[in-house]
């Protein structure tokens, strides 16, 4: 789990933050919560903090959510016993190992994509977690669509321990790789300001 190091640094300050674009951020809620029914098993991947989970799991009939590091999920968790939610648990699980429960309904991953070693992997087996035509339902910032410094500039911070490793693609590159590992893209987007992070509903064909 060598990213796991990098993230639970990072989980007090993650959980400080405020969401720097609440409209957007809405949104892909809004969106995402379109695909889901209350039946359903829902898978989310790199739940961080847990707050999105917190938001969706009354949308679903069981809500699995995962992530590399054992500090965000503590955050999560004391969020959760804050709650009266039953049907939400947290799993620290590494993005690309076989987790229990599937196969899923659907699966979220925000902000996860471009954090995964091998990103064709990581569809592939996001694919093999889920039922057929089982919705994948994501939220990636395409880093080769942002200025022509955030390269260099990512370097920089990686070589100061303030980025992790990351791949960096173009929103096309990346609708390619959802179609390449069998899925069929539902719907594309963009929310609130930015231009750079995709949104990606999308079927398992
Ligand atoms: C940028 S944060 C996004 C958190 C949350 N999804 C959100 O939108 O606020 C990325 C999260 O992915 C987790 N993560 C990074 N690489 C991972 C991996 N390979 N497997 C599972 N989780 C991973 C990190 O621990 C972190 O909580």
């Amino acid at each position: 789990m060598a990213n796991a190091t990098f993230w639970d640094k990072a989980a007090q300050k993650y959980a400080a933050s405020k969401i720097a674009d609440m409209g957007g951020y809405e949104e892909t809620l809004d969106r995402t919560r379109r695909f889901l029914g209350p039946e359903d098993h829902l898978l989310e991947i790199g739940c961080g903090t847990g707050s999105t989970a917190l938001k969706l799991a009354p949308s679903v009939g069981q809500l699995t959510a995962t992530d590399i590091s054992g500090e965000m999920l503590a955050i999560a968790n004391e969020k959760l016993r804050a709650t009266d939610l039953a049907n939400l648990h947290f799993v620290q699980s590494e993005a690309t190992k076989p987790i229990e429960g599937g196969p899923f309904d659907a699966i979220c991953a925000f902000s996860l994509l471009h954090l995964l070693d091998d990103l064709d992997a990581g569809l592939a087996h996001f694919h093999s977690l889920l039922k057929p035509d089982g919705m994948l339902i994501t939220k990636t910032a395409c880093l080769r669509d942002m200025s022509v410094a955030m390269a260099p500039l990512i370097k920089v911070m990686q070589w100061l321990g303030k980025a992790p490793d990351v791949i960096i693609f173009t929103a096309p590159q990346l609708e390619a790789a959802f179609e390449k590992a069998g899925f069929e893209l539902v719907e594309t987007g963009y929310h609130g300001k930015t231009k750079s992070t995709r949104f990606i509903a999308a079927r398992r064909k």
